[in-house]
Order: structure tokens, then C-alpha cells, then sequence
């Protein structure tokens, strides 16, 4: 079977190099011609762990291909999956315009008939506007070929993507027609064998799932980062109480740890959309816009408390940073919660040295010179008043505490992701702060 993916972003091309490594006949398509030269001499533009690896491979093995020709691209190919950018509008609403041009250019240029695929992230009643901007284009041409459209929302996370296309927990498929089930159960046979569910539904069910997914994910940040906060005023402990209530299994352990509010491409984005398609629809989602306010204020919780350790003047203040990027794995700086805090802190006048494994090219596009890099984690503490930290890097763990206490002028440290225990820190003689508990 021939696929063609449109849009070569973090899901376009761990979607391509997954259902390459399957055997599958794939061409990826971007707009974007540096980002597709690059691939094709085999650079790749984003940091996930393992995709370098599959994509070189399967490039080798003539199964993957990059190019900026849809029209090429689409001869002898069934099934074509929609990986375009839905970033917001102004209004907090998903903005479909890269989404209906792909539709718009698929019409343009198939011949035969075609399933159309979206993968991105859409509001609920995007697929029609994909079958009526493909029939229109068909309607030009006066083409009368059959298609059908399909949504597939996807549900891998940055960092562990690979990991997540092909053992996912779940494939959402929403459809109308036999001829459609039938392609996506034979696209999907590789990656269900093992247990893994194909779960299918009507298309606007499939949408719906998705926004329904990330905005539970991010209810479930905002409520522990919400409760974390009142720990600390009541003189509890955030990291016993997660402990506490993540042991019943129908709350669980995950997506349960409070820290300075979830980023990232896609809950911010997701959440705002979800309140907007219901407002669109005159309802109001009270719960999801509390989600929303709490996280809003808990990018800046590490803020404040290092601002009120310095007595609200941080002019001159020199703050030693580890970790940029919106969470561990990952360069992805979108809506990273170190965007917020690092800008606060300058505009205090502090003096921010950074540190981060991967993310310092992509952090450079948003502060420039206005802070300055660092390639160890430990330059980065010279003759720094405190340590922020702002990801939790694996590399952050087990550090030498003794030679942080050596470059800091005075040991102390602002966790935002909770990775020491108190009580050791203590010992090891720093003062520490962290998010949930009282210190
Ligand atoms: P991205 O910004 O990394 O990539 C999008 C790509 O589409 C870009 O390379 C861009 O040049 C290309 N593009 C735009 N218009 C085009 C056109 N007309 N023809 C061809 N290419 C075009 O985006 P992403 O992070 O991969 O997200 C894509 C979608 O998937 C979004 O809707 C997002 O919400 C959703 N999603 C993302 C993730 C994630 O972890 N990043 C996970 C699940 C779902
Ligand atoms: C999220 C979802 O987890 C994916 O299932 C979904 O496919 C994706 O959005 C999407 O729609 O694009 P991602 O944004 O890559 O994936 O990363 P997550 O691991 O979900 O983390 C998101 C944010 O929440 C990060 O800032 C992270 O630090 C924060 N987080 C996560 C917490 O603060 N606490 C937690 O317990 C978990």
C-alpha cells in the first residue's frame, strides 16, 4: 500500500517513519522546502528520541520518501493523512486554514480515488469542511472521482513518540463507509496485533475524543497544581498527598505531578479550542475554563517565589537556569512555561545563565541575547544567586550537589518540577523551595 502524509511536523513524520518501518510505501509532504531538503539529506528537524534512526533507515530502504510536490506524491496512493499545524486563532478557536489547503490541493491533483485522512488535531465538523473543499476542487475539474474522509486523531506525546505510535493504548477511527474502514483496519493490522485496540465511531465522535482526551489531561494538571498551592498554605505536603490519592486506581499515578503548568503545542491550544467550539454552540465549559485560569496562574507560582525570596528586587540578580524546553525529550519550546518565567524574571532586571540539553537552538529564536547559554549545567551556576530549575531532565536528578554549592554565592534552589527530596537537600545544606510544600 502507497500512504502520503501532508504536513512533515512532529506528527507528520513519526507517523511517516512508523508506517514505514511497517512496510509501508511512504511519501511525506511539506511546504516547507528547506525543512524537506534537510530530510531528504538526511537532517531532521525536531529532537525525538529514536526518529533519526527509523527515518535514515527506512529512507535506505526505499519505503520513505520527502518531497514538496503533492501532486507527485499522490499518483498511486490510497489513502492520504492531513498532519498540518491547527495552531489558534485569535480568538482561541483552531485555525483550519492549513488544514482546508491541503484538502483544497488533494482535489487539485488525485486521479483515483482516495481516503483523506485528518490527523490533526480539529474541531468537531472539520471533516466536512475537508470533503466539501475536495469536492469543490473535484467540481472545477469536473473530476468524478470517489473519495471518502476519515478523522484519526493522534495521541502521541512529544519525547516518547515513537514509543507511542506504535504501541499505542488506543487508535481512534471515525468513518462513514466499508471502503474506509476496510483501508484503515489494513493500515493499522501491523500495530494492533499485539493487543492494541482499533476503536472505531462515527467521525464526529472521533473529533470529539480528542479535544475530550487532552482537555481531561490538562484538568488533571490544573486540580493537583490547584491543590498543590493550598498545600503549601495549610502546611501539608504535595508530594505525600499525590502518593496518597494516585494509589486508588481510579484516580492513578500519572499525569497527577503539579510543577509550573502544563505547556507545550498542544494543551493550551486544545483547551482554549474546546472552550471556544462550546461557546460557538452556546454552551459554557465551566470546568475547562477554571483549567485554563489555574494554569495561567501557576506559570507564574516559580516566579513569585523567587522574586519574594529577593524581596520583590531582582535587579542584578543573577538566576542560574536548567531546563527550557516545555518538558523532558524533547527541543519543543512551545507555550513552554520557561518562556513566561525567564521573561518575568528579565523584566525584573535579573541576569538569567541558561542550561539545557537540547533546547539552547531553539530558545535562542525566543530570547536572543537577552540571556546567555551555557553548554554544562554547572556553567551556568557561576556566581549565581539561586538555581531554577524549569524541565525535569533526567540529567537534572543525581547532580554533584557539592559542586553546586561551590558555584552558587549561596546554595539555594527553586524546583519547579519537584525531582529533590527536602529532607536530603536539607542535609546537603541548601536552601530549597518546590512547588506544594511549605518551606
Ligand atoms: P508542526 O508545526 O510541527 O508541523 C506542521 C507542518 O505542516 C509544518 O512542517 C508545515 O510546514 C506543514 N504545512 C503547513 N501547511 C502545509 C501545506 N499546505 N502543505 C504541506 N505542509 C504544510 O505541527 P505538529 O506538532 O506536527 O502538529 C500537527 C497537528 O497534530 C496539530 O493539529 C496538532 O495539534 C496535532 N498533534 C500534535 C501532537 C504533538 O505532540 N506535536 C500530538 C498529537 C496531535
Ligand atoms: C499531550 C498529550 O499527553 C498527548 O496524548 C497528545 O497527543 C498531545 O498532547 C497532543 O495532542 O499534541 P505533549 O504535549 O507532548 O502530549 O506532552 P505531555 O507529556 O502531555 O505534557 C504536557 C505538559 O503537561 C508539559 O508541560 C508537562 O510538563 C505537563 N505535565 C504533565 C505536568 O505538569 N504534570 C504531569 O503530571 C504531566
Amino acid at each position: 500500500m502507497k500512504i502520503v502524509i501532508v504536513g512533515s511536523g512532529y506528527v507528520g513524520l513519526v507517523t511517516g517513519a512508523c508506517f514505514s518501518e511497517v512496510g509501508i510505501n511512504v511519501t511525506c509532504v511539506d511546504i516547507d522546502k528547506k525543512k524537506i531538503d534537510n530530510l531528504n539529506n538526511g537532517i531532521i528537524p525536531i529532537y525525538e528520541p529514536g526518529l533519526e534512526n527509523m527515518i535514515t533507515r527506512n529512507m535506505d530502504k526505499g519505503r520513505l520518501s520527502f518531497t514538496t510536490n503533492i501532486k507527485e506524491a499522490l499518483k498511486d496512493a490510497e489513502v492520504l493523512f492531513i498532519s498540518v499545524g491547527t495552531p489558534p486563532d485569535e480568538d482561541g478557536s483552531a485555525d483550519l486554514k492549513y488544514v482546508v489547503a491541503v484538502a483544497r490541493d488533494c482535489g487539485k491533483h488525485m486521479n483515483d480515488y482516495m481516503l483523506i485522512v485528518t490527523k490533526s488535531t480539529v474541531p468537531v465538523g472539520t471533516s466536512k469542511k475537508v470533503k466539501q473543499a475536495v469536492q469543490e476542487e473535484l467540481d472545477k475539474r469536473n473530476a468524478n472521482i470517489e473519495f471518502d474522509v476519515a478523522s484519526n486523531p493522534e495521541f502521541l506525546k512529544e519525547g516518547a513518540a515513537i514509543n507511542d505510535f506504535l504501541k499505542p493504548d488506543r487508535i481512534v477511527v471515525g468513518l462513514d463507509s466499508q471502503r474506509a474502514e476496510d483501508l484503515m483496519k489494513s493500515l493499522y493490522k501491523p500495530f494492533t496485533l499485539n493487543g492494541h485496540p482499533v476503536i472505531f465511531m462515527d467521525i464526529v465522535s472521533a473529533e470529539m475524543t480528542k479535544y475530550a482526551a487532552n482537555a481531561m489531561l490538562a484538568t488533571k494538571i490544573s486540580f493537583i497544581n490547584d491543590i498543590a498551592n493550598l498545600c503549601e498554605i495549610v502546611g501539608a505536603d504535595i508530594n505525600k498527598v499525590r502518593k496518597g490519592i494516585g494509589s486508588d486506581s481510579r484516580i492513578g499515578t500519572k499525569f497527577i505531578y503539579p510543577g509550573i503548568g502544563y505547556g507545550g503545542s498542544c494543551f493550551p491550544k486544545d483547551v482554549q479550542a474546546l472552550i471556544r467550539t462550546a461557546s460557538e454552540n452556546n454552551y459554557d465549559l465551566k470546568v475547562l475554563q477554571a483549567v485554563e485560569a489555574v494554569n495561567k496562574l501557576q506559570k507564574l507560582v516559580l516566579f513569585n517565589k523567587i522574586n519574594n525570596y529577593f524581596d520583590g528586587d531582582l535587579k542584578g540578580k543573577t538566576i542560574g537556569v536548567w531546563g527550557l524546553s516545555f518538558k523532558p525529550q524533547t527541543d519543543d519550546m512551545r507555550e513552554a512555561p520557561s518562556l513566561s518565567i525567564i521573561n518575568n524574571l528579565l523584566e525584573a532586571g535579573a541576569v538569567v545563565k541558561a542550561y539545557d540539553p537540547v533546547a539552547i537552538p531553539e530558545a535562542k529564536h525566543h530570547f536572543g541575547d537577552t540571556i546567555s547559554y551555557f553548554e554544562d549545567q554547572y556553567e551556568a551556576l557561576i556566581d549565581a544567586d539561586c538555581l531554577a530549575i524549569l524541565t525535569e531532565w533526567p540529567e537534572f536528578k543525581i547532580p554533584s550537589f557539592k559542586i553546586m554549592t561551590k558555584l552558587l554565592n549561596k546554595p539555594t534552589i527553586f524546583d519547579g518540577r519537584n525531582i529533590y527530596d527536602r529532607e536530603e537537600m536539607k542535609k546537603e545544606g541548601f536552601e530549597y523551595y518546590c512547588i506544594g510544600v511549605n518551606t
